[in-house]
C-alpha cells in the first residue's frame, strides 16, 4: 500500500474479526514503530504484547474504573450535541471489548524522566512526544497490512496499575493501549470532521 493510501485509510476501529494476526506481521508492525524519530537517540521503548485471553483479562481489569470519568464527559457531549457525540456513543461502550476482542493488545512503554509528569516546558514532554511518533507508525503500518487498531488512554491510576500487572519497570510509562486486529466487516461508520490543508495553512502570517 502506498504511504498516502495508508494515511488516508487509517481509522481507529473498535470492532474486530475473530482472527489471529500472524507473528511475522506483528513483528513488521512493531519494527515500523521502531523507525520513529526519538528525542534521545536511544529508542527507549518496549512493547508488551498479549494474545492469551486470561492475560488480557488480567491486564484489562482496571478499565471499568477508568470509564467513569469519561462517562461524565460523554453526558456533556450528548447535551451539547457536537459531532463528537456519535464518536463517543460508539467508543464508550467498547473501551473493553475493542481491546479484549482484538487479536493482540500492544502496550507501548516509554522510558520516563522526572519532567514528563511535571513539565516545565514543552521539551520536558519529549519522551511522551517520541512514543506518539512510534504509535502513529504502528497505526499506519497496521493499515498497510490490511489491519486496524483501537486505542485507549489510561485514566487516573489505570496506567500505573496496568504497568505493574504486566511487569513493567517503575520508570516506564504506558501512554495508551493498542488493540490490533482484522477490522470487522460490520464495524460502525464513525463520521469525521473533515478539513482541507487550505483551511489550515497560514502563509507568512497567521
Ligand atoms: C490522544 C488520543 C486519545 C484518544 N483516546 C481514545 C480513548 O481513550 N478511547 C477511544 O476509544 N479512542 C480514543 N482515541 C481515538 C479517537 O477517538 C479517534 O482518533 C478520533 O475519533 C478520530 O478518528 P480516527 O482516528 O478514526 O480518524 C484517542 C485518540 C487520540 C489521538
Amino acid at each position: 500500500m502506498e504511504l498516502y493510501e495508508a494515511i488516508y485509510n487509517r481509522r481507529i476501529v473498535r470492532d474486530f474479526q475473530d482472527k489471529t494476526v500472524p507473528e511475522e506481521v506483528l513483528e513488521r508492525i512493531i519494527n515500523a514503530g521502531l523507525q520513529a524519530p526519538t528525542h534521545d537517540h536511544l529508542r527507549n521503548w518496549e512493547f508488551v504484547i498479549l494474545q492469551d485471553k486470561k492475560d488480557k483479562e488480567q491486564a484489562l481489569q482496571f478499565i471499568s474504573n477508568g470509564v467513569k470519568p469519561q462517562l461524565e464527559i460523554l453526558k456533556q457531549i450528548l447535551v451539547n450535541g457536537t459531532p463528537q457525540q456519535k464518536m463517543y456513543a460508539v467508543a464508550m461502550p467498547r473501551q473493553y471489548s475493542m481491546l479484549f476482542n482484538a487479536s493482540h493488545i500492544i502496550f507501548p512503554f516509554f522510558k520516563s524522566n522526572s519532567g514528563v509528569m511535571h513539565p516545565t516546558s514543552v521539551s520536558s514532554l519529549n519522551p511522551l512526544s517520541s512514543i506518539w511518533c512510534v504509535i502513529e507508525n504502528i497505526f499506519l503500518a497496521a493499515t498497510a497490512e490490511g489491519l486496524a487498531c483501537s486505542m485507549r488512554i489510561p485514566v487516573g491510576d489505570e496506567g500505573i496499575n496496568v504497568a505493574a500487572e504486566v511487569g513493567a519497570p517503575d520508570d516506564y510509562l504506558l501512554p495508551c493501549y493498542i488493540g490490533l486486529g482484522y477490522p470487522a466487516d460490520d464495524k460502525p461508520f464513525v463520521e469525521q470532521v473533515e478539513y482541507t490543508a487550505k483551511q489550515k495553512m497560514h502563509f507568512g502570517k497567521w
